[in-house]
């Protein structure tokens, strides 16, 4: 995972505290550095981070209440949430499973984005781009339809992987990601003819019915808890016949959930009605895993929908 984000309080003798204490917690003495924290906060009653620290080191040490409250200060202190103390809330039960802060997603793959390709595909054994090739060529052969596709839209392109494994097979790709950084990284691989920083949603709204016969999503889906807007936006873009191919990570229940690494899991019952309910036929749903974690495959579904 990313380092963590550190967002100074703008006071050097805060800041220095929250350094020490960091030392402390590091070194597992985490009520010395939970004191060193509150003292930070004396200081610097806005300092997020501070907060934010101070809310994981509480839940490490099974102080649930505690660690509520300084997630909801963290929370409070930056309305961005750009550490996602809200998803902390949301794995704790303090409240209830809603969308993913945007600040926080660019915050972290703003962050990750020098080193996301060899933590994911080297660390992870990541494979969503490969998975999503594979099963759109299952749909195309079975349909007996050429796998080549004119004009495709990548949904959280990240560095550029999906257009890189479907790149033989697109025209012309847009890419579309909330992540400054990562999409600088997609830029230079030269296999985009358009970029937009923006959320999925937002920027498929921006595009003209029925202009793209190819719409991916790998791995990004994992940052949306309800489907049901970019669904709806991608069938009204996408031309009749046109698929949209996305990974998701799943659970055996019903439903969204808020996994441990603060990434959504869809149940696979939810992926078929959330695609019919948008009007797309679902083509292929399958158990796939996109990346490991701790070596074993992270349950995950692969699905394709068609534009009929
Ligand atoms: C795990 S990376 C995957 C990147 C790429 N698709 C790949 O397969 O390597 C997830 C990407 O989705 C982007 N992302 C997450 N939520 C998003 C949203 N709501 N709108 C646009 N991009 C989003 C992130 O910024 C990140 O670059």
């Amino acid at each position: 995972m990313p380092a963590r984000l550190f967002l100074s309080s703008g006071d050097l003798m805060a800041d220095r505290r929250f350094e020490f204490a960091r030392d402390l917690q590091l070194k597992g003495d985490l009520p010395a550095a939970a004191d060193l924290l509150l003292q930070a906060i004396e200081l610097a009653p806005n300092f997020t981070t501070a907060w934010f620290t101070l809310g994981q080191i509480r839940e490490e040490l099974g102080e649930r209440d505690a660690a509520i409250a300084a997630f909801r200060n963290a929370h409070a202190a930056d309305p961005d949430d750009r550490q996602g103390a809200s998803l902390r809330l949301m794995r704790l039960r303090a409240a209830p499973l809603a969308g993913m802060p945007l600040g926080y997603v660019q915050a972290l793959f703003d962050q990750y984005a020098p080193r996301f390709e060899s933590a994911l595909v080297d660390d992870l054994g990541y494979r969503g781009p490969q998975l999503l090739f594979r099963a759109v060529l299952s749909v195309r052969a079975a349909a007996r339809k050429p796998a080549f596709f004119k004009r495709a839209i990548d949904l959280g392109c990240g560095t550029g992987l999906a257009a890189a494994a479907f790149a033989g097979n697109v025209d012309r790709f847009i890419g579309i990601d909330l992540s400054p950084r990562m999409i600088e990284r997609a830029r230079s691989t030269g296999f985009y003819a358009e970029f937009e920083v923006a959320d999925m949603v937002r920027g498929l709204r921006t595009r003209p019915d029925a202009s793209a016969d190819l719409i991916l999503a790998a791995d990004a889906m994992v940052y949306v808890a309800d489907l049901s807007a970019v669904l709806t936006e991608a069938k009204r873009v996408l031309t009749a016949g046109g698929l949209l191919a996305f990974t998701t990570e799943t659970h055996a229940g019903e439903g969204v959930i808020i996994g441990e690494g603060l990434r959504y899991a869809h149940a696979a019952s939810y992926v078929r009605a959330a695609v019919e309910a948008a009007g797309l036929k679902l083509s292929l749903l399958e158990d796939r895993s996109a990346r490991n974690e701790d070596n074993i495959p992270v349950p995950g579904l692969v699905a394709v929908a068609s534009k009929t």
